[in-house]
């Protein structure tokens, strides 16, 4: 949450770009915006070329106006740093900051999110422009947040990031041979004798495609260091920026499931959490919640921002479907009831050339108001105001977790084998599904947040067991929590090197078996099981493995495996730890986990169909309830509590039908 006395609401708004426009046009945008609610605009996200024409020149009096205008105007100002693409000038002047991408191929002056993350020029110049900036505005009252740079994401494999990186592995194994362990580079003959012998990880040297290499130790670290090279540019313009306004929170605008930057890493440093949401036109409902919630978990469970999404369409889809009347309304609002406290979009007008002229915006290429689009963001932003406060601040409390951990997506993505279907994100998805469409709540946590406030813990895919992390597991069992994992879990260390001793390696104790062989099935082939009288398919891989103590739930009935078990229960402590040995179907995971879930009491808010989304928040105020129809067709719930629409103030009491029409949502304060 934006945490701030200069935040009395539900902020409203998103990015404009005055600058793309004639100066006579401003008063006309401000009219059209305060018409529709808009109370935040975010500023100044890609002016860099506007701001500074050489070294030393900088002009700032558009950016002046702007503001001043702005804040005229009664609007909170969300001010970026416009280091999200830097000037060409520059680049002709100093080509260091230009990147060279994965194929080895040196970038000239182009796009944005341009930046080498260790240029020189950019580091001297990125932090002048935060530093004036901050200087420059630290005193109006309506700036409520800092957007530093934009959407910060890709890769760089240039000279500078090469000597880089050779820095940072000498600080992280202090000697080569460490680093030759790590390694484990006796294989192919790779033996490094020196850290100048290193050079980076692309398609020049270890790899034969993006996500496929001969060495995943060296892959693994380049992912480590690229992010935190990146993340090292934030915090440089985070450090000055914070010394000159340490009132003013700071944020920069993430991109949900974004592989290339382990963002539980970068929350660190991070004053709140903000996010862009674009689904698709097609796209799952639970698909869109999972982001939420694990933009949410990013800052254990503290309200986030939505920074971005379309009023209407995108440019870049494939298919930019338009959003179906009620839709932006209702995906607003399943951000809200995963934990936004904000809703923002970009954009706040149409531009007129480039890339983004068929983007969606609340002003479009019309220019009037008298648009479908501009009618729902209005009607949305009335809803906002009477909102006000109330919802503020408020949290999901959840009693299930599942375990998020951006080292294990990388080091899945490069492993090579099991299968090429295994995708980290996939397996995570199976399990999530089950808690969105029971309404149950649900947080993401990584492996360093604190298990003890959990009974359900449930680790898709943790392959990778980093140091101690199975003693927390342990600990979190043996108290009596319940912790299920599946295949492909507890291979390797944080070096991506084996455990020997038999699958899973550090966890066996814990879950009770050891897996002998892995079978990665091809696309249309399937095992089967069958599980409280029904029977499933097992795809994709199934482990052949033996129990030492655990207990056999259900097991293959085809081929040669047949008999051994697909799914077992280890009794260890006062708790129990399940294995998945296989991929199943989602009515097999809501079977299985729903009777977790039944078994220690954790309940649904309610219960509705599929469609129909049901999340918790509470804050001082009370608790909320959000329902939201994403179907096409109305649905009547039955309330198991009294409460009031906090949009209609009708009560409703315990019994009462609430009719929830196609894509609407009833938010109740429960009483
Ligand atoms: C991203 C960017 C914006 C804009 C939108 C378009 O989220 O941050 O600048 O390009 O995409 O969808
Ligand atoms: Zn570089």
């Amino acid at each position: 949450m934006i945490e701030s006395n200069r935040v009395q609401k539900i902020l409203y708004g998103g990015d404009y770009n005055p600058e793309q426009w004639p100066e006579e046009t401003w008063a006309e945008d401000m009219r059209l915006l305060k018409l529709a609610h808009i109370d935040v605009v975010t500023l100044n996200v890609f002016s860099w070329a506007s701001l500074q024409s050489d070294d030393d020149v900088y002009h700032f009096d558009k950016l002046d106006k702007i503001m001043n205008l702005v804040r005229e105007n009664g609007m909170k100002v969300c001010l970026a740093t416009a280091t999200g693409a830097h000037p060409a000038w520059m680049a002709r002047k100093y080509p260091d900051i230009l990147r060279t991408e994965f194929n080895g191929m040196k970038r000239k002056f182009g796009s944005r999110h341009n930046s080498c993350p260790n240029s020189p020029t950019y580091y001297k110049f990125a932090k002048a422009l935060a530093t004036k900036l901050a200087e420059r505005y630290k005193d109006y009252d309506n700036v409520v947040a800092w957007h530093i740079s934009n959407e910060y994401g890709g890769e760089c494999y240039c000279e500078n990031c090469e000597k880089k990186f050779r820095e940072w592995l000498k600080e992280k194994y202090q000697t080569i041979d460490a680093l030759n362990q790590a390694w484990d580079t006796a294989f192919w003959g790779h033996t490094f004798y020196d850290f100048d012998d290193i050079v980076a990880p692309n398609m020049l040297s270890e790899h034969f495609e993006y996500n496929r290499t001969t060495f995943q130790g060296i892959s693994l670290d380049y992912k480590r260091f690229n992010s935190e090279s990146i993340l090292n540019c934030f915090r440089l313009e985070y450090d000055v920026i914070h010394a000159i306004t340490p009132d003013i929170p700071i944020t920069t605008n993430l991109m949900g499931t974004y592989q290339p930057l382990d963002y539980q890493m970068w929350a660190k440093y991070m004053d709140f959490i903000s996010w862009d949401n674009y689904p698709s036109y097609n796209a799952m409902l639970e698909d869109t919640a999972l982001r939420h919630d694990l933009m949410r978990g990013l800052k254990q469970g503290k309200p986030f921002a939505l920074m971005e999404q379309t009023p209407s369409v995108t440019n870049w889809h494939p298919y930019n479907a338009l959003k179906r009347p009620g839709v932006m309304r209702l995906w607003s609002y399943q951000a809200v009831a995963h934990g936004a406290d904000t809703v923002m979009f970009f954009q706040m007008k149409r531009s007129i050339g480039a890339c983004e002229k068929y983007h969606g915006a609340v002003i479009d290429h019309a220019g009037h108001e008298n648009t479908r689009v501009f009618r729902e963001i209005t009607e949305l932003g009335a809803e906002l105001d009477k909102i006000g406060s109330l919802t503020l601040g408020a949290r999901t409390n959840s009693k299930a977790a599942i375990v998020f951990d951006w080292d294990n997506w990388w080091a899945t993505d490069y492993s090579a084998g099991p299968s090429v279907n295994l995708h980290y994100c996939d397996e995570i998805f199976n399990y999530y599904k089950v808690f969105n469409n029971l309404n149950i709540p649900v947080d993401f946590i990584s492996v360093e947040d604190d298990l003890s406030q959990y009974d359900l813990v449930i680790a898709p895919i943790l392959y990778m067991i980093k140091p101690d992390y199975d003693e927390k597991i342990r600990t979190f069992v043996k108290a009596g929590g319940r912790f299920v994992t599946t295949f492909f879990s507890g291979y390797v260390d944080e070096h991506d090197l084996v455990t020997v001793g038999g699958y899973p390696g550090k966890l066996r104790d814990i879950l009770g078996i050891w897996v002998e062989e892995e079978d990665a099935l091809p696309e249309d082939a399937a095992n089967s099981f069958t599980y409280n009288g029904k029977k499933y398919p097992a795809k994709l891989i199934c482990d052949l493995l033996h129990t030492e103590g655990a207990k056999a739930l259900c097991s293959y009935e085809q081929d040669f495996y047949a008999g051994m078990p697909t799914l077992t229960c280890n009794s260890f402590g006062n708790g129990k730890a399940y294995y998945v040995a296989t991929r199943s179907n989602a009515e097999f995971y809501r079977s299985f986990i729903g009777e977790i879930c039944k078994e220690i009491g954790i309940r649904p808010i309610i219960n509705t169909p599929d469609s129909v989304e049901v999340t918790k928040r509470t804050n001082a105020n009370g608790t909320f309830l959000f329902f939201l129809n994403h179907d096409s067709e109305s649905h009547n719930i039955t309330l198991n509590c009294d409460g009031i629409d906090i949009l209609s103030d009708t009560t409703y009491k315990t019994g009462d039908i609430l009719l929830l029409a196609a894509k609407d949502v009833v938010i109740l304060q429960v009483k």
